[in-house]
């Protein structure tokens, strides 16, 4: 069984992300989720706040021996490379998504030919949901309630609200 891994960026973890972590279970029993930190990104939470996130999320739905956590700097298929046996999963919410998924799958079997990727399709309820929505509700002082886990809502609204 190759290692299933879930990169991503993760800014931070919506409940369309732990979505599709709960279905990788589901179907393969375990997962790597792989928070990607490139310097050359900008993101509203640093790497430590982005894992802090998925782990706290994981531990609300009582699966964090299952699903282990790791942040990654580089190429994601240097890390396909030195670990081997990996297939990786992404999800997918629309047509609009599948062209650049489509995009970064090809690149990513050009440079490194074992590349192997699954697509998720989101399910209905969270094909609306992206990490970006969720910070301009944050930021505007919204309700975030029905968009990531229950254990980060402070967090988030903490660092984003600006009124
Ligand atoms: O959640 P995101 O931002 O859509 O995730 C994108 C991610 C992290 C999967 C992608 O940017 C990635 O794999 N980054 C690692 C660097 C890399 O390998 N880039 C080349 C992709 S063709």
């Amino acid at each position: 069984m190759p290692t299933v891994v879930y990169p991503g960026s993760f800014d931070p973890v919506t409940l369309g992300h732990l979505d599709i972590m709960k279905r990788a279970v589901k179907i393969f029993g375990t997962l790597v989720v792989l928070i990607a930190n490139n310097p050359s990104k900008k993101y509203t939470f640093s790497a430590e706040e982005r894992e802090k996130f998925i782990i706290k999320a994981l531990e609300e739905e009582g699966m964090s021996n299952i699903v282990k956590v790791e942040v990654f700097n580089g190429l994601l298929v240097d890390y396909v490379r030195k670990f081997g046996d990996v297939v990786i999963i992404r999800g997918l919410r629309a047509v609009t998504d599948f062209e650049y998924e489509f995009q970064m799958l090809l690149a990513n079997r050009t440079l490194c030919k074992e590349f192997e990727l699954i697509f998720l399709p989101a399910s209905n309820r969270y094909l609306y949901l992206s990490s970006s929505i969720v910070k301009e509700i944050a930021r505007f002082g919204g309700d975030i309630s029905r968009c990531v886990p229950a254990s980060i809502i402070d967090f988030v609204m903490e660092k984003l609200r600006i009124n």
